[in-house]
């Protein structure tokens, strides 16, 4: 018989896409956080150039320089963060990123804060890894509650967060991020924040720390170009830990995508001219939902951005979400996919359009009222 590694063993293998799968079909699947419009143009146009260019071989193990400059830039106007392209590193997606960075920062049996609730992604990576996860609460009953650095215990090796946060919707503020920063930095600790959602919010941005010493920033296209399929995100930190988690990556997937990544520096070249609209939509449907939700007393905070709603039920998540699912409304629920602090919510994954998310989180208001 063949041994399985123990620190697989005790992990879920459920995901959120195999919820999706078994959701009936004439259901309505609010479950998977990947966007429902359509790839960015600009991006379409580069993956055809890329492949009459021939650009289907291996790129640099760190990935396109012209990509890793346009990054560099957008930090530095963004947050005043100064990094050389060397500092920054083009891995498979957001999650190859975090992967990288926590693996390039930890070894097997540390502690690591992970924010709480969290995303499925950041707890699966560090149980692979071996790492003890101490949950870091950041939400309550549908409302943010502030991130006490004073909940980060002693000899973490890793501080670990998510702005704007999935599934919560959060974005942290610049008080919190320094104080988890300098929280870290008593423990000789990496701060490692992940800002996938971050275009999804209505300045593009969010609060990051005002030191770049032990900051890794883990980010990714998948979302604001709609481009989850073609796996291209970055990492971008202090020179020693970009090289560390290129290591790692060296040893999982050589480098990111190619023709993903020339598509994506086609965005960058023509001035990432779609990201608005697609921001707008996101924001505008989150706020309407929200709307309906909170008319309806169901707490539910306005994300600050990113499209997922995370409402309170106040009940077990899953025999609302079975009740939901019962309706032909798909969701996840809270727990366990999100930690035990996701427990009494549901995530709604806003990827439908307006006029089809309307009717259902009317009906869903409903429903969960009349539990
Ligand atoms: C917070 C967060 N980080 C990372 C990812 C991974 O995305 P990708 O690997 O497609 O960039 C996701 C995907 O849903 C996410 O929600």
């Amino acid at each position: 018989m063949i041994r399985i590694s123990e620190d697989l063993k005790g992990m879920a293998s459920h995901s959120i896409i195999e919820i999706s799968k078994k959701a009936p079909a004439d259901s309505l699947d609010l479950t998977v956080g990947e966007p429902d419009l359509p790839a960015d143009p600009d991006v379409v146009e580069g993956i055809k150039m890329a492949l009459s260019e021939g650009l289907t071989r291996y790129t640099a193990d760190e990935g396109i320089l012209e990509l890793r400059e346009h990054i560099c830039e957008q930090i530095k106007a963004k947050y005043g963060l100064s990094y050389s392209p060397d500092e920054v590193l083009i891995t498979p997606g957001g999650a190859g990123s975090f992967y990288a960075a926590m693996k390039a920062v930890t070894n097997p049996r540390e502690r690591v804060a992970l924010q709480s609730p969290w995303y499925p992604g950041h707890f699966r990576s560090l149980k692979v890894m071996g790492c003890e996860v101490i949950p870091l609460r950041s939400f309550e009953e549908g409302s943010p509650v502030r991130v006490s650095p004073e909940a980060v215990p002693r000899g973490v090796s890793a501080i670990a967060l998510c702005s704007p946060h999935n599934p919560t919707g959060q974005v942290l503020s610049a008080e919190e991020m320094e104080a988890l920063q300098r929280r870290a930095l008593e423990e000789d600790a990496a701060l490692v924040v992940d800002v996938t959602y971050e275009e999804l919010t209505p300045t593009g941005k969010v609060f990051l720390p005002p030191s770049r010493e032990n900051l890794l920033i883990s980010g990714s296209f998948s979302k604001s170009l709609c481009i989850t399929g073609l796996r291209v995100g970055y990492l971008a930190g202090p020179r020693e830990a970009v090289e560390a988690a290129k290591k790692v990556q060296l040893a999982f997937g050589l480098c990111a995508n190619s023709l993903g990544q020339r598509g994506v520096l086609e965005a960058y070249r023509k001035g990432m001219r779609r990201v608005p609209k697609v921001r707008e939509e996101y924001l505008n449907r989150a706020r309407r939902c929200q709307g309906i939700l909170q008319e309806a007393g169901i707490k539910t905070f306005q994300p600050d951005g990113g499209f997922f709603l995370f409402p309170y039920v106040a009940r077990r998540s899953r025999d609302v979400a079975s009740r939901l699912a019962a309706e032909g409304i798909v969701t996840v629920p809270g727990y366990p996919f999100f930690g035990p602090d996701g427990e009494g919510h549901l995530r709604i994954a806003l990827i439908r359009p307006l006029s089809e998310l309307e009717p259902a989180v009317r009906r869903m208001a409903e429903v969960i009222r009349g539990l």
